[in-house]
């Protein structure tokens, strides 16, 4: 009996432990049994106290009149599947005649707090069927990759979604995005990791980091082209134009229509040519986009409208020939000058970091998912990464990347480095590799170390 006992004490303070520390082992190892548990003895009386209930149907108070049985009772939604997750349970709801999938969104957090769980979502799978996700801990707080995710081409399984569902930056589907956030936010962070996520794709990476390269010249190795200055960015985005121009004409050439090509072999972009023909997609990566707009000379403006009208024309124009633009920077408005905000409105990906203002906010959601601004807004301080992710269809997320280390970046660049491919194009802008030589009088001292 004392053996039962000490065991006893052993596996409650075990979970208690693990909830406290490890909630992610403490889920897979008894959260999810108790949660099952929670949920199925629950069900009909959560469900009724939600107003989550129909009341019987003419048939059955008539079948129950006529069998002389009690009146029945009001019938919650029917549990089709309850599947647990790795982080957490996924109920699949077929709704009652009369109810609808708002009633259960509306109930999402009445949901959450009666079955304990941390966070419930819904959303309708067809027409009668209803989705909820509910997660057992804050899977945001310490952001875990799955170890397998969905693989496609040019898609990145970039960050967490609060329902614990993988976000992906999908380059075919959504083809240019823009990420805003305020100093410390976390996007540099968020870049980095899709650098780690294109690096073993067959992909070119071009890179503008004006903050003189900090960010992405340590992963130079598997960049094709990088600019750390404006003016450098410039010229490499004449090239990239020019070299848009050019697999423009090589998909006019292989067009070839004649009345018996069937429909789905024109090619009208990269995708649709044969593979050795295929030249190699570009992602186009911008750090600090606010410093290629801004201007204190004239010569500097000049560079600054011929920087901005070759970013719209690649935004305009870019996608089929494969190019795919990713601009981060802290505000992306109209008081950075003319042609922002027609640029602005090319990247249709948008991911907003924490912001300080409304305004910032609306800068990368205004325009299409109002209620995405507060929740931008929103995001505290102290957990940098968190970001609301949005497209045109007025859906948002809430998401945070892996906090992926410049080491580890560096480390994945430079395993798949055969891989970066040499385009003649972009040869002059190629990132010289080596340590650089160091300054003889350096502009800036170093705190003297303390004896
Ligand atoms: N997803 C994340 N998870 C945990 N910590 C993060 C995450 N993203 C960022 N951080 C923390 O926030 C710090 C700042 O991140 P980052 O350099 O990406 O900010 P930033 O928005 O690029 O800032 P700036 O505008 O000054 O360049 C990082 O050093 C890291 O400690
Ligand atoms: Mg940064």
């Amino acid at each position: 009996m004392t053996w039962f006992m000490v065991a006893v004490v052993v596996v409650v303070a075990t979970a208690g432990l693990l909830r406290w520390r490890r909630p992610a082992w403490y889920w897979l190892t008894f959260g999810v049994t108790f949660a099952v548990v929670r949920v199925l003895v629950r069900y009909g009386s959560v469900m009724d106290a939600c107003g989550l209930t129909v009341p019987p149907s003419r048939w059955r108070l008539t079948l129950a009149r006529v069998a002389n049985r009690p009146v029945p009772e009001s019938r919650p939604p029917r549990i089709l599947r309850l599947r647990p997750t790795r982080t957490g349970l996924v109920l699949r709801l077929k709704l009652r005649p009369g109810q609808d999938a708002f009633d259960i969104a509306a109930a999402s957090d009445r949901l959450r707090h009666s079955f304990s769980m941390y966070g419930v979502t819904s959303r309708e799978i067809r027409s009668g069927v209803v989705e909820l996700r509910m997660t057992g801990y804050d899977v945001l707080k310490r952001v875990q990759m799955p170890a397998k995710t969905d693989t496609a081409p040019m898609r990145v399984p970039v960050a967490l979604r609060e329902d614990g569902t993988v976000h992906y930056r999908d380059y075919r589907a959504i083809p240019h995005a823009l990420t805003l956030g305020a100093t410390e936010s976390g996007k540099s962070v968020y870049q980095r990791n899709l650098v780690a996520g294109l690096a073993p794709m067959d992909v070119a990476l071009v890179g503008i980091d004006c903050k003189q390269g900090v960010e992405l010249f340590p992963l130079a190795r598997r960049f094709s082209a990088l600019a750390d200055n404006p003016d450098t960015a410039a010229e490499l985005l004449d090239a990239l134009v020019a070299h848009m121009e050019d697999v423009y004409q090589l998909i006019r050439a292989e067009q070839r229509i004649t009345a018996d090509v069937p429909d789905a072999e024109i090619a009208a972009g990269i995708w649709n040519l044969p593979e050795h023909l295929r030249p190699v997609p570009i992602v186009v990566l911008v750090d600090e986009v606010a410093e290629l707009a801004l201007f204190a000379t004239k010569d500097e403006e000049k560079r600054r409208d011929r920087i901005i009208t070759a970013l719209a024309r690649l935004a305009q124009l870019g996608r089929a020939a494969g190019i795919y633009l990713e601009i981060c920077g802290q505000r992306f408005g109209s008081e950075l000058g003319k042609g922002i905000t027609m640029l602005r409105a090319q990247l249709t990906g948008r991911t907003a970091h924490r912001v300080n203002d409304e305004s910032s906010a609306n800068m990368a959601f205004g325009d299409i998912a109002p209620d995405a601004v507060l929740a931008a807004i929103q995001i505290p301080a102290d957990m940098r990464g968190l970001a609301i992710a949005g497209d045109s269809t007025g859906g948002w997320h809430r998401i945070r990347a892996p906090h992926t280390t410049l080491r580890q970046a560096v480390n994945t660049c430079n395993r798949h480095a055969d891989r970066t491919p040499h385009l003649a194009v972009l040869a002059p802008f190629r990132p010289t590799l080596g340590i650089p030589k160091p300054v003889a009088a350096p502009a800036v001292e170093s705190i003297p170390a303390t004896p």
